[in-house]
């Protein structure tokens, strides 16, 4: 990856959305309302607004069409979308796995599709193509770590990131907005599932730190994820709020 390479982009979209059941039995949890808009939106535009021209989409099998449906080639947000298929829900880090081939050897900016947030990744973009190679993260401090990854840090390092800790070691929430190279791929290859059989995020980050490869930025602004009942109506407040 060369500091003037375009990075491309990946919105992970899958999972069961068991905490929305039953609003999730039949509809994907990123098809949801958030404000006048489906919540995918929110991702997709927050990448084409950093700049990113293309754009992966992974979602599973039973919503693959009404995504493809609702998004199209991408020429409404002035992007480019390639999809792939996660046939079983097995983890975000699996998710991402998928993304293999699609970066041609460049970074990766990696937004889950149910974070919702108010600033622009362009700067982050940015300060990762200059870094040039390994991990960076987005951190915001928040009143409920323990929903979260929480990210222990030292100066300007992350020396742990810990998935919902029972009792959290700081209020730093590790965002749903991943920077990576293309190493990732030989990480999430070696990752082993976790007590809840799913390949996790966590550990990839883990990884990264262990090889002294992730750097850590704040997300300004507001931010949230729309997983559940309370953050997603929480998430529909902050769009009307702002919009
Ligand atoms: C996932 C990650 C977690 C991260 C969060 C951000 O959690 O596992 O580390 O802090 O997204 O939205 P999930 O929402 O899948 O429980």
């Amino acid at each position: 990856m060369s500091a003037s390479d375009q990075l491309r982009g990946v919105v992970l979209a899958g999972g069961t959305g068991s905490r929305l059941f039953p609003l999730t039995k039949v509809t994907n949890k990123h098809l949801l309302p958030v404000g006048r808009e489906p919540m995918i939106f929110h991702p997709v535009k927050k990448l084409v607004e950093a700049g990113v021209r293309e754009i992966l989409i992974v979602t599973g099998t039973e919503h693959m069409g009404a995504v493809v449906g609702l998004l199209g080639s991408g020429k409404d947000f002035g992007c480019e979308l390639t999809y792939r298929v996660q046939d079983e829900a097995g983890g975000i880090a699996q998710a991402l796995g998928l993304a293999r081939g699609f970066g041609r050897g460049g970074g990766l900016v990696v937004v889950l599709g149910d974070n919702v947030f108010e600033a622009s990744l362009a700067p982050f973009a940015d300060s990762f193509r200059k870094q040039g190679r390994g991990a960076k993260i987005l951190v915001k401090e928040v009143p409920d770590p323990g929903r979260y990854g929480v990210a222990v840090t030292d100066g300007d390092r992350v020396v742990r990131i810990i998935e919902k800790p029972k009792d959290p070691p700081s209020s730093l929430a590790v965002t749903g907005i991943y920077f990576y190279d293309q190493e990732v791929f030989e990480v999430i290859a070696g990752l082993r599932p976790s007590a809840r059989g799913e390949l996790e995020i966590t550990d990839v980050n883990n990884a990264y730190i262990k090889r002294g490869d992730l750097t850590f930025d704040a997300l300004p602004g507001w931010w949230t994820d729309a997983g559940t009942f309370e953050s997603l109506k929480h998430a529909n407040d902050l769009i009307s709020k702002n919009s």
